[in-house]
């Protein structure tokens, strides 16, 4: 392993920001301070970059089956975007144990990894066997698990409220976390057979079938059975302002729930439903409104929304296409691993809507925090991990997609041009992606076992003294 000194960065911390020098020693952090001197050490000038922490992406679907990015050419996007971490969601079939479902993302993932990674497990099979592997499995590493409340665009991964019931009483005993995709199942079907009827089956009527009560209401049933069990709850991918003001009442109610938001729904609103692609925008939950939008940056800005995760789960637009008759039938997911970082740092710190503290909770330090990551992770500390991302707050890069590096046709940002963009991204003291290049090896990233994490709910007092 290399020894590397990076000299002369602004590091940028969740609480911090300082001139420093890094000094990395296999791997880890082992030294930060002003003129360090090491001898046999590599340096990296980082004279006007920032410095941050490495992005750890909280939901991804590298591995999703029929998607387009697999963990090889996935990670590899995300190392091209500052992304030293995911975290993936691992599916179990009906059938299958808990046990074996991680067992086969292994699979995947082990020995093929750009960047480190850890795993969600989403349970679609709750019987007595699955229910006595869930301790086991957060002894293990794994202390988060998934529950779809729709099941349609998933593959029939959907669940009813008894097992959301049954699963957060089991993960509350072990101290770990339930992410749930909040849809109502029964009111998108409803919408849909309506729309059905009429004949209304264009890409718009997909968000049509998915108006914000759809996802509000089922925000509020999980938050109720996470009160009663005591589980603290975790909303990936929130879409709405209807759905953040259910997760504030259900905060003033002590029920401990963390938000995670998605840069699609911060840059785009739902005229991409009328857009003449608008087939490449079709996921779920869909993107809504202006209103929305403003009022998840200030969520976000408001530290009531914890996380940003890409939900990268890419589609080839062909294969989209196949499908823009009938909406129903278009694979749901959009690729983003790779563009988390410039566009927050681009439409969020310098539009004035993010402080950078901020931006490096939402993009690293709070996932690290809510998932078990810490102090490995989402930190620039003695003794963290060294991944780290060399940002060039100057350099603007358009977001089409021949200059990104997801397996798929396209971008959903081909508008886009972002000022600020990563120079450089190093994992564990190895350089992963410099200039506009992934330049590392697939299999370098590492399996991550993870901690029971601190409880704490996102509200901005929840950080003072957390680390
Ligand atoms: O449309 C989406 N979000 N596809 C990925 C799978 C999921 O539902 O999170
Ligand atoms: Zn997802």
């Amino acid at each position: 392993m290399t020894d590397l000194l990076i000299r002369n960065g602004r590091v940028v911390t969740a609480i911090d920001d300082f001139m420093a020098d890094i000094l990395v020693r296999q791997g880890r952090i082992v030294a930060i301070g002003t003129e360090l001197d090491a001898t046999l050490t590599e340096e990296v000038d980082a004279t006007g970059k920032l410095v941050f922490p490495g992005v750890i992406d909280p939901h991804t679907h590298v591995g999703w089956p029929g998607a387009a990015d697999d963990f090889v050419t996935g990670t590899k996007a995300a190392a091209c975007g500052g992304v030293t971490c995911i975290v993936e969601y691992a599916l179990q079939f009906k059938g299958n144990s808990l046990h074996d479902s991680l067992g086969a993302w292994h699979t995947k993932a082990d020995d093929r990894s750009c960047v480190d990674y850890a795993f969600h497990l989403v349970i679609s099979d709750f019987n007595s066997r699955t229910r006595a592997e869930i301790g086991e499995i957060i002894a293990e590493g794994v202390p988060s698990f998934k529950l779809f409340m729709t099941s349609r665009h998933s593959g029939g991964l959907g669940v009813n409220d008894g097992t959301i019931y049954g699963v957060m009483h089991e993960v509350a005993q072990h101290h770990g976390v339930v992410n749930l995709h909040c849809e109502n199942d029964d009111l998108i079907e409803f919408l849909i057979s309506n729309f059905r009827d009429l004949g209304l089956l264009t890409p718009e009527y997909h968000a049509r079938s998915r108006p914000p009560i759809v996802e509000a209401e089922a925000i509020q049933r999980a938050a109720f059975l996470a009160g009663v069990t005591g589980c603290t709850m975790y909303v990936p991918h929130l879409s709405s302002g209807l759905g953040l003001d259910v997760i504030r009442s259900a905060r003033a109610r002590n029920v401990t729930v963390h938000a995670e938001t998605c840069p699609q729904f911060l840059v785009h609103t739902d005229e991409v439903y009328r857009r003449a692609d608008a087939v490449n925008y079709v996921m779920s939950p869909p993107i809504k409104g202006e209103t929305d939008q403003d009022t998840l940056w200030s969520g976000l800005a408001a530290e009531e929304i914890g996380t940003v995760g890409s939900d990268h789960c890419p589609y080839d637009s062909t294969r989209k296409r196949e499908f823009s008759h009938d909406f129903t039938k278009i694979p749901n997911g959009v690729p983003g691993v790779e563009t988390i970082l410039p566009i927050l740092y681009s439409e969020g710190v310098r539009q004035g809507r993010l402080t950078l503290q901020q931006l490096v909770k939402v993009t690293s330090y709070n996932a690290a925090r809510t998932f078990g990551l810490l102090p490995r992770k989402g930190s620039i500390a003695v003794g963290a991990d060294a991944d780290l991302v060399i940002f060039d707050p100057q350099r603007t890069v358009s977001l089409r997609g021949e200059h990104l590096h997801s397996n798929i046709d396209y971008s959903i940002y081909d508008d886009l041009t972002v000022t600020g963009y990563p120079a450089m991204t190093i994992l564990r003291g190895e350089v992963i992606y410099q200039d506009g290049k992934f330049v590392g090896v697939p299999g370098y990233g590492r399996y991550v076992p993870r901690r029971v994490a601190e409880t704490v709910p996102d509200v901005p007092e929840a950080l003072t003294g957390a680390r």
